[in-house]
């Protein structure tokens, strides 16, 4: 019996070429596409081309509301913005992707899953991290890092093999997308002193461009969740995408950067993330609103170190789990509505509140005759807050003078 192996498959070129590659090796290969919510997916279209490249069966798969409730949940909770930007489009599609491979892998006994990464970047790691994490007897294939063709020798490859070629020029680019963002890079970008073009956007407009008049939304989160714009609930999928539009259209989430991947390469990214802008910003705010202090200025050490883990490919591991799970206890009192101002690229917080969870006790605060902090008791408090600095002057006088020298 011929092995079976499973592909990670596009429907672009690479991964279609890929299919005769690995029957020339000797395998039957069984193509999965996953919709995580990509631009323009023809999903039955995809499906379809697999099984006329020579796939012996092939999976078209929704996956759009796992990604959303299981995978970018975890970033929204964790505040996760990778070196302090870039909130982990690509990242989070990977173990996903796997997860759904696996399952069909072990459905028809399979015996390998292949995925196209290169071999400069992140995304190999990912795959293969996750396929070691969820059955280490799986072979991996990689043909994209195996081919070293140029464009012209796949091209002819494609044409021997009878895999239909994209007519017109190839987009200068390299693009990856979900529902969370997209990942621009490549072409003209490398220079990292090219400005990027127009046409390296997708799914915004340029801040200038944007209308003149701001858009104000109210965002309703449950235990850290965005759960409804302006009171009318949707799930988190439809959330981001009608969140998407509406930023988008404001010229808002666009990231221009440099990155330091896991391979040691700094490589220039050029990522647009309009509903994860406006998420992350009204999230944070309700967090300040309803955490209590020390849990506010804990949790980001724990962010920090989830966020380098979602991004380093260590998203099946035991500290992951853990860590998640100090962060979801940390969510159960995010809970409120945050009008965020959208205006020409700009996402900003200008009114917050929360009836069961708010910590912003007004008569505490009030510099009215509503007054109800305790003044007095400041003048004791302070002396005692600053008692071990008094205690080492006292003594060491680096900063005061001694009494001899008054
Ligand atoms: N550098 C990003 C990451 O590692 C994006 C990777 C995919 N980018 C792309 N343009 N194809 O998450």
């Amino acid at each position: 019996m011929t092995d079976k192996i499973v592909l990670a498959y596009s429907g672009g070129l690479d991964t279609s070429v890929a299919i005769p590659w690995l029957q020339d090796k000797g395998y039957d290969v069984i193509a999965a596409c996953l919709n995580v919510g990509q631009p323009n997916a023809d999903m039955d279209f995809i499906q379809k081309k697999a099984k006329q490249v020579g796939a012996i069966e092939s999976y078209a798969i929704d996956a759009q509301d796992e990604f959303a409730d299981e995978y970018v949940t975890p970033v929204i909770k964790a505040n996760a913005l990778y070196e302090g930007d870039y909130p982990l489009v690509s990242a989070l599609s990977r173990p996903l992707i796997i997860k759904h491979l696996v399952e069909i892998a072990h459905q028809h006994d399979a015996v390998a899953i292949a995925h196209g990464s290169t071999g400069k970047g992140n995304d190999q790691v990912r795959f293969e991290a996750a396929i070691h994490a969820l059955d280490p007897q799986l072979k991996i294939e990689d043909p994209i890092r195996d081919f070293h063709w140029s464009r012209e020798e796949e091209i002819d490859y494609a044409k021997e093999h009878n895999v239909p070629v994209p007519i017109g020029k190839k987009s200068p680019y390299s693009i990856d997308a979900n529902l969370w963002g997209r990942a621009n890079e490549a072409g003209i970008l490398e220079n990292p002193w090219n400005q990027a073009p127009d046409d390296a956007w997708g799914m915004t407009v340029a801040p200038e461009e944007a209308p003149d008049k701001p858009t104000f939304i109210d965002l309703t989160f449950e235990k850290g969740i965005p759960v409804a714009i302006d009171g009318n609930k949707l799930k988190l999928s439809d959330l981001i995408k009608s969140l998407n539009k509406l930023a988008g259209e404001n010229g808002i989430g666009r990231i221009d950067k440099i990155e330091n991947r896991m391979v040691g390469i700094k490589s220039r990214e050029v990522y647009e993330a309009p509903a994860a802008a406006v998420i992350m910003a009204a999230h944070h705010e309700m967090e300040n609103l309803t955490l209590e202090r020390d849990v506010a200025h804990y949790k980001p050490l724990i962010e920090q170190q989830l966020t380098n883990m979602i991004y380093e490919a260590k998203w099946i591991t035991p500290l992951f789990d853990s860590l998640m799970a100090f962060i979801d206890d940390t969510q159960k009192v995010v809970n409120g509505v945050v009008k965020m101002k959208l205006y020409k690229g700009s996402a900003v917080p200008v009114a917050r509140k929360s009836d069961t969870n708010s910590l912003y006790d007004e008569n505490l605060a009030t510099y009215t005759s509503a007054d109800t902090f305790d003044q007095e008791a400041a003048a004791g408090f302070i002396k005692l807050w600053t008692l071990p600095a008094t205690v080492y002057e006292e003594v060491n006088h680096v900063h005061s003078k001694k009494p001899e020298d008054k």
